[in-house]
């Protein structure tokens, strides 16, 4: 069964996660999230919402979700990608085929390539955690 794997903080799920979500999910297989711990949302601006572990169980009830496995540590690197010897270490831990992101990460998670398969889907316009925040 093909392994896939998403990275993000899905604070306030919202419909554009849920619409990433089903279209990795519609590749078929074992879909995990690694899912960014508190202190590493915090570390990149502000702290999340919801914490680690209501994040964790929300993505569990969805339908599409198989696996939610902490993302964390100490920030690293100058880009928009953060830990990135976390992340290919979480590839090789977790047996993963492939990498799937939203497209406003085209190219940043090309790193990977050398672990697995990466591939970018288009990004739902218009939702974002941060615009639900601003708007509240
Ligand atoms: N995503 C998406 N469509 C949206 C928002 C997010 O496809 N409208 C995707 C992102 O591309 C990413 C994943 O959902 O692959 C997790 O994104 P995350 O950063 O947690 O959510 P955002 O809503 O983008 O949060 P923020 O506003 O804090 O950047």
């Amino acid at each position: 069964m093909t392994r896939l794997l998403t990275f993000g903080a899905f604070d306030l799920l919202h419909y554009g996660h849920m619409r990433l979500l089903e279209r990795i999910a519609a590749r078929g297989g074992h879909l995990l999230v690694g899912l960014a711990g508190d202190d590493l949302i915090a570390a990149k601006g502000r702290p999340p919402f919801y914490p680690y572990a209501v994040r964790r169980e929300m993505l569990l009830h969805t339908r599409y979700v198989d696996e939610v496995v902490l993302h964390d540590g100490a920030i690293d690197g100058t880009g928009r990608v953060k830990l990135v010897a976390a992340k290919i270490a979480l590839v090789r831990e977790m047996a993963v085929d492939e990498v799937v992101m939203g497209d406003d990460w085209r190219g940043e998670y090309d790193f990977l390539e050398s672990v697995c398969r990466v591939t970018y889907l288009e990004r739902t316009p218009g939702i974002s955690t941060s615009l639900i925040r601003q708007s509240l």
